[in-house]
């Protein structure tokens, strides 16, 4: 059984380090992708989907880390992300068969945690994460995955 508390707990650090660094924006987004699916055995694929600021009510795919995907725009109140968008908030499916407003990327793909990051009122973009198992998401995960969200809000408000 994984401990992900313990893997949460020493993450969170590293994830902050990377999020507060002198990087470009893109580049420290691309590590904490990079971080979460190395470090989370049940994360298989991490990605963001950042709003389009052209059209506010797409979601384009950004920095990621898993297996490509065909879902780069996405619109709000489509598949799990688009709906994320629409309630700013946490969406949590612990077995997607069961979702029918889905969107489907790889047949690998069982269960989806999608969480948005709030900037100014809105949804500036969203950290989208796929899993190969079956539900796996507690609320430790949404606690975790919170705080990321947080912190890279915190990051796009300090450089815009
Ligand atoms: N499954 C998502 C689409 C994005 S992929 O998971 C990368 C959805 O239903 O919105």
């Amino acid at each position: 059984m994984v401990d992900k508390v313990k893997i949460f707990a020493k993450l969170l650090p590293r994830l902050e380090q990377v999020l507060k660094g002198r990087a470009a924006r893109e580049e420290k987004l691309q590590r904490v992708c990079d971080l979460l699916k190395a470090e989370v055995p049940y994360f298989d694929w991490v990605g963001f989907y950042i709003t389009d600021p052209e059209k506010p009510d797409d979601l384009v795919l950004g920095p990621y880390n898993g297996a490509p995907t065909e879902h780069v725009r996405i619109s709000v109140g489509t598949g799990i992300c688009g709906r994320a968008a629409q309630t700013r908030r946490m969406f949590v499916v612990q077995d997607v068969s069961k979702e029918a407003n889905y969107l489907a990327c790889s047949p690998d793909v069982q269960a989806e945690i999608v969480l948005p990051i709030l900037v100014g009122g809105g949804v500036w973009g969203e950290l989208d994460i796929d899993s190969h198992t079956l539900a796996p998401f507690s609320s430790d995960d949404g606690e975790f995955l919170g705080k990321v969200c947080a912190l890279v809000a915190e990051m796009v408000r300090g450089q815009s």
